[in-house]
């Protein structure tokens, strides 16, 4: 069988870390040339070095999402290299602190939000406006199931999930006879290093997390991965505007 994404050049953000960095590699795997972004450019640097010693051609941006001039700028440096966007993961997020809601302060909202939400919003932008021009693609979102339910200790970090499922459920709307696909995934709990600072923040709860998984276990970042390229990828050509839950069975039910 063919590689998914071969002759496509994808945009992955957050991609210094965990779910991004895995998705940039399994693209990478399925014949992607790579666009990577991050605030961390140290985290950006490895994932770089990981593509290229594997043979992709890779550009890195250091770019903060919640910027609109440095994302736009970034969308002028793939522009300039790639002459074309062919998929995108929006998937640089921040957990924020975690605590009740009358113990959250604005200060965490607005993170939360910025990163969260304005960022998802700032690069869909870009990504529709070089896609109409260039005749389609396909964007996915990261969500979580915090988008889908709620999640104690996390209420800034749940709304803003709930709003990027909004955002990609109306942008798929706007955009399918245009071309462009626009889905979201939305994982359950993912051993990365943001779920290692939300149990570093509450300890004794990776215990109870992991029995109220049906599998019990935590997800692996490339099992989120695979999903994001098959979404980005011509075989699901039908699907759009769609929450995927990659969970172990969190939500299933009780
Ligand atoms: P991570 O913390 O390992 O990676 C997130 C990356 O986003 C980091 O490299 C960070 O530097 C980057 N980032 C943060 N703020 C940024 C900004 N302003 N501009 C650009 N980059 C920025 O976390 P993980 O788990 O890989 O998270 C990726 C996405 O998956 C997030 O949107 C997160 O909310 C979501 N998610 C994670 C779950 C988990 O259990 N780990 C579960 C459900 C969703």
């Amino acid at each position: 069988m063919t590689a998914m994404l071969t002759g496509k050049v994808a945009l992955v953000t957050g991609a210094g870390s965990g779910i991004g960095r895995a998705t940039a590699k399994v693209m990478a795997r399925e014949g992607a040339r790579l666009a990577i972004s991050d605030v961390n450019v140290e985290g950006l640097e490895r994932t770089a070095s990981a593509l290229r010693a594997g043979g992709t051609e890779v550009l890195a941006v250091t770019c903060d999402v919640t910027d609109e001039q440095a994302v736009a700028g970034m969308f002028e440096q793939i522009m300039g290299r790639f002459g074309r966007l062919h998929c995108a993961h929006n998937n640089a997020g921040v957990e924020g602190t975690y605590a009740r809601l009358a113990d959250t302060t604005v200060e965490n909202l607005d993170l939360t939000y910025s990163v969260n939400l304005k960022g998802v919003f700032l690069c869909l932008r870009e990504e529709l406006k070089h896609m109409l021009e260039s005749g389609g693609g396909a964007i996915v979102n990261t969500a979580s199931i915090a988008g889908i339910e709620g999640a104690r200790n996390l209420p800034a970090y749940v709304a803003s999930k709930h709003a990027c499922l909004g955002l990609t459920r109306t942008t798929a709307l706007e955009y399918a006879s245009r071309g462009i696909r626009v889905n979201a995934v939305c994982p359950g709990p993912i051993k990365t290093p943001m779920m290692d600072n939300i149990v570093a923040s509450k300890p004794g709860l990776e215990g109870p997390m992991t029995q109220a998984v049906p599998m019990r276990r935590l997800g692996e970042p490339e099992e989120i991965a695979e999903a994001v390229a098959w979404l980005c990828s011509d075989r699901a050509s039908y699907v759009t505007g769609h929450g995927m839950v990659i969970d172990g069975g969190m939500t299933a039910g009780s």
